[in-house]
């Protein structure tokens, strides 16, 4: 099984900078809303701008048009600003109307999709459906949201993997991640993709305290804070 590829989900031109160079960080992702925590005023101009930072790792940028032949114009406009782009589609509109015609449109002329906001086995065995076997592809599985909301998505993404194994085009990708451990949890479901924020690939890069060390560590940031503070009994 080949190793679990870590993504950097970030749209923050400085940050990216920074985790281009880290040799932990396969790539990155992209969405809408992290353009505009990142201050993109043009969506074109401020794209370009991370496509020159990142110029070899794959970098996903999303459509943001929500009726089908606007998605398309921004799919192929997007796809056209680089070699390394994976082109984000969401696998519904906001009218809840699958946009499997346009993945499979897409996908006939050889772009690289990442279908995205995708949360149910029933949505990746339709994607999957219009996705070809020769052109790179990946399914993004909002992992995160889904455990927000006490639902676990382990199962979802054993299975999702489980369903794309014969294309090896298609990938599994852990979007949404919250927490360190979701690193060991996609690696244990062969997911081959991961997306984590900054904040955690850092915590995932430092791996491997022992329980003891953990212990003594944790029993020491006690004892300060209790200095700290002078607490007395
Ligand atoms: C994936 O590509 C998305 O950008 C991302 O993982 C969403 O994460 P969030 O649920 O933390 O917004």
């Amino acid at each position: 099984m080949s190793r679990t590829k870590i993504f950097c989900d970030i749209a923050d031109s400085k940050t990216i900078k920074e985790f281009n160079k880290k040799s932990i960080v396969d790539g990155f992702t992209t969405n809408p809303s992290l353009m505009r925590k990142a201050g993109a005023k043009s969506y074109e101009k401020y794209s370009k701008l991370l496509l020159k930072i990142c110029r070899k790792k794959p970098i996903s940028l999303e459509v943001f048009a929500d009726n089908f032949s606007e998605m398309e114009k921004q799919a192929l406009k997007i796809n056209s600003w680089g070699k390394n782009i994976y082109v984000k589609i969401p696998v519904i509109n906001s009218k809840g109307k699958f946009t499997g015609k346009l993945i499979k449109k897409l996908n006939k002329k050889k772009i690289k999709l990442n279908i995205t906001a995708v949360y149910t086995v029933a949505q990746v065995k339709k994607i999957n459906r219009c996705l070809d076997n020769k052109t790179k592809s990946i399914i993004s599985i909002f992992s995160g949201r889904m455990a927000d909301v006490g639902k676990d998505p382990v199962p979802i993404i054993r299975k999702a993997v489980q369903l794309t194994r014969s294309k090896n085009n298609v990938e599994i990708l852990w979007a949404s991640t919250r927490e360190p451990y979701n690193y060991t949890q996609s690696k244990q479901l062969g997911c081959q993709i991961i997306t984590m924020p900054p904040k955690i690939i850092e915590k995932v890069s430092k791996f491997g305290k022992s329980f003891n060390e953990l212990t003594k560590d944790t029993v020491k940031a006690f004892l300060t804070d209790s200095k700290k503070s002078k607490f007395k009994i």
